[in-house]
């Protein structure tokens, strides 16, 4: 027998027990005479003893162990004197009776401790000892138990697990597909899916109904903290649903994982448009735990001289509360954090409220007293605030406002005001244009459906139509996206006419989906929810590589097993792959 007992759960119920525990050693202390053993498995840590004066030989054994190595061990609970009430199993040790190595450690790499002195290249190359780690191991832990609520949820309400091919043809999500050569289909390539969009709506085809899939999807973008090249998703579908059928259901879902796994009850999730989200919080993916709104001031500011503001089509505004001493030297930082080419701004206006009631601004030139007095009263500012202006476009002020807004909170500190703010974003534009090509495209995907009012805009002005497409943002992070698709042949096809594609195009990319849409498709709809994103936030960590067990570094590598690796000539010839030098 390898164990009785785990590392994390004996207690004072079990003293005077004979017991054996296999585990890890993460720690070891000689003090002369006595030897103290912390063995550790996936659910804790027990203190060991081993006395000198109880059984030298087997004190000798001990004083040869080292970190890391794997050790079972038979001894006796014993009540400690020295408690440790912060760990379950901190009121007792074993007396250690017989120790069996087995298996030994080398030193290694870095410290498996909460605060680790190894490098992220170091811990990627060797994440099974990472996992190790007490912070490492719980997130997989919780991924593990967040994936279990979400099946629990999805099939209490009748949604059915169906899995879907990798190795398919490309699925339009706006990122470049991996691809993968057929041997067998000489000069032909698999796409990997960047979503099983297609074959969820092929389902609803088929009359599944309700449909959902935790899967891999693969993406070849830029790296992000909140972005992997694979990546699950909680991919869901549904038919003869509408938007609010999808907020109802996936509303629930949500609460529920916030209620379960982050110990919070959240009442209603509020839905935002996206042009209100734009307008108030210079992002579609406002982070709601702070306040922090943006004001239109532009109806005071224009016509007062100041050209700036004149020739700007929006002047807006943001009040950060009680910081009206900050020094010259944090005010230069913030205009040149606004002046960085990431964020592409020209400048940085400020108007401070002191304390004695009276105001200091940087376009004291152009406004007198009673103007700035104006634009205080509009932003609500008090006595001690500083407020922030930015202005030029629309779209350019609103983005540079709101990436202000994200830089000022957490350069501020300022104090959320819950756990966990949850919005819908709803209303989406259905296309983007691009100016320098001309060309409209799709803003969530070519299978979105338009807003029913919206649906004669697509022969007059499409770039006006909005969709029936949804996000949905957690903490500032769009954690969910999805929308009603178009299940009639014509609509699609039109789409696809207008995002440019030619009828030969449109045949061999999706010709398999308008073909089903002949057979009685029925009004469906859904949503995909980034898993590791929302494992990332329930576990309080900044990258969603933290909770990923084998996950790639910022260059797209597998540093531990080293891929991707070059392949054989003979893999190559079998493949036709030449390649070029
Ligand atoms: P979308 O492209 O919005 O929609 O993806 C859904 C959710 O997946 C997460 N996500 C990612 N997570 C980690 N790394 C990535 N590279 C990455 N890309 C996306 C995000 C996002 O909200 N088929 C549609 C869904 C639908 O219409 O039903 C889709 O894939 O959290």
């Amino acid at each position: 027998m390898h164990r009785s007992h785990n590392c994390g759960e004996l207690n004072i119920k079990n003293i005077n027990q004979e017991v054996v525990l296999s585990g890890w050693v993460q720690n070891i202390r000689d003090l002369g005479g006595m030897i103290f053993i912390d063995l550790r498995d996936r659910y804790g840590i027990t203190q060991l003893t081993v006395d000198i004066n109880q059984n030298e030989n087997l004190f000798q054994k001990a004083k040869n162990i080292g970190r890391e190595f794997v050790l079972k061990i038979n001894g006796i609970v014993q009540e400690r004197t020295n408690k440790n009430k912060k760990i379950n199993t901190g009121e007792i040790e074993i007396i250690v009776n017989k120790i069996n190595i087995l298996s030994e450690s080398e030193t290694p790499p870095f410290t498996i401790e909460e605060n680790t002195d190894g490098g992220e290249e170091m811990r990627l190359k060797h994440r099974y000892l990472d996992l190790r780690r007490k912070t490492m191991s719980e997130n997989i832990i919780l991924r593990h138990k967040i994936a279990q609520e979400t099946r629990n949820f999805l099939i209490r309400n009748n949604f059915l697990e169906i899995e879907t091919p990798f190795l398919i043809k490309s699925t339009p999500e706006g990122a470049r597909d991996f691809v993968v050569p057929s041997r067998l289909n000489k000069g032909f390539f698999y796409a990997l899916p960047q979503s099983p969009q297609t074959f969820k709506q092929l389902l609803m085809v088929a009359g599944f109904d309700r449909y959902f899939q935790l899967v891999k999807c693969f993406r070849d973008e830029d790296f992000r903290a909140d972005r992997q090249p694979e990546f699950t998703q909680i991919d869901c579908e549904m038919s003869f649903v509408e938007e609010e059928d999808i907020y109802s259901v996936f509303s629930q879902y949500v609460k529920n994982i916030i209620k379960e796994i982050g110990g919070e009850e959240i009442k209603e999730i509020p839905k935002m448009t996206f042009a209100e989200s734009i307008d108030l919080y210079g992002s579609d993916k406002p982070d709601l735990r702070f306040d922090l709104k943006i004001k239109n001031i532009d109806s005071i500011c224009k016509n007062k001289g100041f050209n700036v503001f004149d020739k700007s089509e929006n002047i807006s505004a943001l009040c950060l509360k009680g910081n009206s001493g900050i020094s010259r030297k944090i005010l230069d930082s913030l205009t040149e954090f606004v002046k960085s080419p990431q964020i592409g701004g020209s400048g940085l206006i400020y108007i401070k409220c002191n304390l004695d009631g009276s105001l200091k601004s940087s376009i004291d030139k152009f406004f007198n007293e009673s103007d700035l007095k104006n634009i205080q009263n509009m932003c609500d500012a008090k006595k001690d605030d500083i407020i922030f202006i930015i202005c030029g476009g629309y779209k350019k002020t609103k983005q540079i406002i709101g990436d202000l807004r994200i830089e000022l909170i957490k350069r501020f500190q300022i104090e959320p005001k819950n756990k966990f703010a949850p919005v819908w974003i709803t209303d989406f534009p259905l296309f983007d244009f691009d100016k320098e090509k001309q060309q409209l495209h799709a803003m969530h995907h070519p299978f979105t459906a338009p807003k029913n009012e919206d649906v004669e805009k697509l022969n007059t002005a499409p770039e006006e139509a909005i969709a029936q497409a949804y996000d949905i943002v957690l903490n500032g992070q769009e954690i969910g996206g999805g929308s009603i698709r178009i299940f009639d042949r014509k609509t699609q096809n039109k789409i696809f006419e207008l995002l440019g594609l030619s009828e030969n195009e449109i045949k061999s990319k999706f010709g398999f989906l308008l073909e089903a849409f002949k057979y009685g498709a029925p009004p469906h709809g859904g949503i995909a929810f980034g898993f590791d994103r929302i494992c990332a936030i329930m576990s309080n960590e900044k990258s969603i590589r933290d909770v990923i067990a084998f996950p790639k570094n910022n260059s797209g590598k597998d540093l531990m097993i080293d891929s991707p690796s070059l392949i054989d000539d003979d893999q190559l010839k079998d493949l036709n792959i030449k390649l070029s030098e």
